[in-house]
């Protein structure tokens, strides 16, 4: 693996008028990891970004001590909370079934459901979009589909983990 992997900044075109939040935003967004192995850029920006976290099953409870073959399989215990339980998607499976533009225009727009952290994924660039898909994509296909998400009033019927808030200072909870 080349180890120097190193973070590019293009220029930016500073559009009068934008606030210094949209200016950062964009910065943000032309920031993007040089590469000559897509596939290796895509290995250190999943393990870098947290996706094994949730996709890939015991990788947070065992220190990331999952081979590397079974990485991003997805899992069938449910992250539950307010909004319902949720499963982390089979990546591997997901992959052979979207083209990398499909996967792009997800990562890019999708606003959906916890924990799933689509506000940091959104504002990743598209360079870096795609060094992942092609990364997960070289790994190939493996495991199952994982449960459908579920609303709020349904009882899970598989094993998950809770995510209510709990003894919350009063001032956090308000806000
Ligand atoms: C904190 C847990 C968590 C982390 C970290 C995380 N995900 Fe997810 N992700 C989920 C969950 C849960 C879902 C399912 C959400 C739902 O059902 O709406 C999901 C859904 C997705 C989907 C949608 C798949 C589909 O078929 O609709 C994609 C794509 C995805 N994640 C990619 C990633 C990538 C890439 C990373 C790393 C940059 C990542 N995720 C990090 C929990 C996580």
């Amino acid at each position: 693996m080349k180890k120097e992997l190193v973070v590019g900044l293009l220029v930016v075109t500073v559009l009068t008028g934008c606030s210094a939040q949209a200016e950062q935003d964009e910065v943000i967004e032309t920031l993007h990891v040089k590469w000559d192995n897509p596939i290796e850029a895509g290995k250190y920006l999943v393990t870098i970004t947290g996706c094994n976290d949730c996709h890939t099953d015991g990788y947070l409870m065992m220190g990331g001590q999952v081979p590397e073959e079974d990485w991003l399989m997805g899992s069938a215990v449910g992250w539950r909370g307010p909004w319902g339980t949720t499963y982390p998607t089979n990546l591997r499976l997901r992959v052979q079934e979207w083209d990398e533009e499909t996967w792009v225009k997800t990562l890019k727009n999708r606003k959906a459901l916890p924990p799933m952290p689509w506000m940091n994924v959104n504002r990743m660039s598209e360079e870096d979009m795609r060094a992942i898909y092609v990364y997960i994509k070289s790994l190939g296909p493996k495991g199952e589909h994982v449960p459908l998400a579920i609303s709020p009033e349904l009882e899970p019927q598989t094993p998950y983990l809770s995510l209510f808030p709990q003894n919350m200072p009063v001032a956090t909870s308000q806000k």
